[in-house]
């Protein structure tokens, strides 16, 4: 049992391998946080708790002579609004006469077997058994609004799941102006704030900042997760390392507008605060009805930063990926993006194919381009008609051509855009996000259909499922290429506007769930002009998405490691592409670049024909290397085993098969130095007993000897030399 509830105390412990999160309902029904971190057995810590006559901290009513019991000092599991917590908080509502106070009072707990789901969103899932649930109930008495508190506690994964469903038991509608889905209120300790911030072909770039006593918020207002920050945060004692020290995350399963806010109180306590971003947010809750809030994951490592991305990595590809490919070596491809934008025709694309396959290439995936009047990115976006006067052939032909070279074929899409001078705009200019009397602002020069309509949906539905069911297509990317604005339903009243950016997104799941379910055997990967809806709602669909339109290897390296924080390198869609790079007019090898793009789901995205003989025999090797090492990416351990973002000279990393028998390890050397230093790795997490064979000097060291006396790198000079050294386990000695 993880979730122990003591009968006499009501105190509520839930257990995972490694961590306890303790929780307890006082007599007033107020639900205190207590603790998350390391297991603590049964301990009753209802003693620790902080109490003080804080002044300026007001007291429930009905508790005037307890002036050290306020709710601004308590640590909370959910907060009300409007009746004494002044930090940030998780709900925020206008009742029916105006008044905009919910006081959040215990009224059950109940303890089921299994996960609970989220109806309309993506949410971790049991494989059996994994997972037990609790169901906490907080009502406001005056209101009648419910919030039921979803914990969803995975023993074995060291990892919580929470959702809040807000639900209105009153008999007046509600406008809820905030819904948090979950707030973590830690009592003590010092934390920093690790996040991922970025741009369009510079995502996830971490960041560590100390919280200090004020409020620090990730955000985005952009109807995507967006490139500029992910849901994904850190909070990290100030010492931790890779390898040492405490850190807790939390990961919204949510691609839409989110906020993350983090606060330390007046009494140093430290209030994070997770889910739909508040902003431009308004829903109106109507008696009877409920609202679902995203789901977040939490998880817990005392351990340092390296467990605590496995842990993520595990729990995203066991218990969120639910594609029968999250275990299946992804087949190579060639993508002719870069080696054609969206100038070709089907005897380019067949050329480009039959060079690929002659290099062993696996897959040919056609790019943007190939639909309605697509010549550039400024039309075509909804007539998703095949353009046979462009590419010289029906699609069947172009598709079969393919096959017949032994190739599987994939397709770009970008279903939720249109474009203002396509068909589907000019017959149904009210399936756009526009506001009346005002001219749209356009991104990319595309306008967003509003994914909240029904009608949009089952449209794309039908279209797609055609596509699919019409043609021999393996793989789908499924891209969107700009923001939201003018976030105006035509389908909406006016007093239900502020839902538009959330129901577009029950819409896109409502998609993709019904696609994805349709066509399992259809390999799916999210897009976002690169990185710019990498997220867990997303993979839930798609076991990877395209992690940035920067292809240029020396970055892809700070990208990619950015992103391991949270995701497994399963789930990042990773290219090699031409040399000099097309985003930075950099020159790499090829090698250097097979390298990186090998630390992720791997393909080519250049005109294979360019290359030279013995580049293309490169590329064969480099295939043959890639299916070798795929199982090694796909369910192995990944360390990182440098800072890429301050070691400056080189970076390392390392994938090990769980049972230690082998691993490989990268090195690419982003500064060639003059007169260097030595290139110096220790391994980690090989059998310390067991005898490894390295391929970097045909040596064999024991994996303590790798692992605490490391490796020697020659000297490595150039345009970005790098190495893969394969370790193979031999024998115990
Ligand atoms: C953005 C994607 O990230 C690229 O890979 C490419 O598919 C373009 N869109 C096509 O428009």
């Amino acid at each position: 049992m993880s979730i122990r509830k003591d009968p006499e105390t009501g105190l509520i412990t839930l257990h995972t391998a490694h961590t306890s999160y303790q929780l307890w309902a006082d007599e007033l029904g107020i639900v205190h946080h207590l603790y998350y971190g390391p297991s603590i057995g049964e301990a009753d810590l209802r003693g620790l708790e902080f109490r003080s006559d804080c002044g300026f901290s007001p007291q429930p009513a009905g508790l005037d002579a307890q002036r050290d019991y306020s709710l601004d000092t308590l640590c909370q599991e959910y907060t009300g609004s409007g009746v004494g917590d002044y930090r940030i908080g998780c709900l925020r509502l206008t009742a029916a006469d105006g008044s905009r106070a919910a006081d959040l009072r215990f009224a059950g707990a109940e303890i089921l077997p299994g996960k609970y789901e989220l109806p309309g969103l993506p949410a971790a899932f049991d494989n059996g058994g994994e997972c037990e649930t609790l169901r906490l109930t907080l009502k406001d008495p005056v209101t009648g609004l419910t919030v039921v508190l979803l914990y969803g506690v995975y023993h074995d994964a060291d990892v919580i799941t929470r959702a809040a469903l807000v639900e209105n038991g009153g008999s007046a509608a509600i406008q809820l102006d905030k819904a948090a889905s979950a707030c973590l209120d830690l009592p003590f300790g010092e934390w920093e704030l690790i996040h991922f911030h970025g741009r369009h072909c510079m995502e996830r770039q971490p960041e560590r900042t100390p919280l200090a006593h004020a409020i620090q918020t990730l955000r985005s207002a952009r109807g995507a997760s967006s490139h500029q920050h992910n849901p994904f945060a850190i909070l990290a004692a100030p010492h931790t390392t890779e390898d040492a020290g405490e850190c807790l995350g939390a990961m919204l399963v949510y691609s839409g507008n989110f906020k993350i806010e983090c606060e330390v109180s007046q009494m140093h306590s430290t209030r994070l605060v997770a889910g739909i971003s508040d902003d431009d947010f308004r829903w109106t809750l109507a008696p009877g009805e409920q609202f679902v809030t995203p789901e977040v994951l939490f998880s817990y490592s005392a351990k340092g930063l390296s467990q605590l991305s496995w842990q993520y990595h595990h729990f995203l590809q066991h218990n969120i990926i639910r594609s029968v490919w999250r275990d299946h070596p992804r087949p190579i491809l060639i993508n002719n993006w870069e080696a054609t934008y969206m100038d070709f025709d089907a005897q380019r694309i067949w050329d480009i194919a039959r060079q690929a396959k002659e290099l062993g290439v696996e897959m040919l995936v056609l790019d943007d381009g190939w639909f309605g009047s697509r010549v550039d990115d400024r039309s075509g976006l909804g007539d998703w008609q095949f353009n046979e006067k462009k590419l010289g052939c029906t699609f069947n032909e172009l598709i079969g051509k393919i096959r017949e070279m032994g190739l599987l074929f994939g397709l770009w899409i970008e279903p939720e855009m249109v474009s203002p001078n396509a068909e589907l705009y000019k017959a149904h200019p009210e399936w756009a996000l526009t506001i009346p009397g005002r001219a749209p602002t356009t991104g990319r020069s595309q306008l967003v259909l509003d994914m909240g309509r029904p009608d949009v949906v089952d449209y794309l539905y039908g279209l797609f499922h055609q596509l699919l069911a019409d043609h021999d297509i393996s793989y789908i990317k499924w891209d969107m290429n700009r923001n939201m604005t003018d976030v105006f339903s035509r389908l909406l009243p006016t007093e239900r506007q502020g839902e538009a950016a959330h129901r577009y997104m029950l819409g896109l799941y409502d998609l993709l769930g019904r696609l994805t379910r349709d066509f399992p055997e259809v390999l799916f990967e999210g897009c976002a002009g690169g990185g710019g809806r990498f997220d867990a709602g997303i993979l839930a669909y798609c076991p990877q998405i395209w992690c940035s339109d920067d292809t240029d290897p020396i970055h892809r390296i700070k990208i990619q490691y950015g992103t391991s924080f949270g995701y497994p390198p399963a789930a990042m869609g990773s290219h090699v592409s031409a040399s000099p790079n097309h985003q930075t007019g950099r020159s790499t090898l090829l090698s250097t670049r097979s390298t990186v793009a090998m630390a992720g789901t791997f393909g080519y995205e250049l005109d294979l024909q360019r290359l030279t003989e013995d580049e293309k025999d490169e590329v064969r090797c480099h295939i043959q290397q890639c299916k070798e090492i795929q199982p090694l990416v796909l369910n192995g351990r990944y360390d990182r085993l440098t800072d890429a973002m301050t070691d400056t000279c080189f970076t390392a990393w390392q994938f090990t098969a769980q049972d230690q028998s082998r691993a490989m390890v990268s090195v690419v050397v982003i500064d060639p130095q003059a007169n260097p230093w030595p290139i110096h790795v220790r391994l980690k997490g090989l059998d310390p007993s067991a005898l490894y064979h390295e391929t970097l000097t045909d040596h064999t060291y024991t994996g303590a000897a790798l692992c605490h006396a490391g490796l020697t790198l020659p000297i490595m000079q150039g345009d970005y030399p790098a190495v893969q050294i394969m370790i193979e386990r031999i024998d115990a000695v």
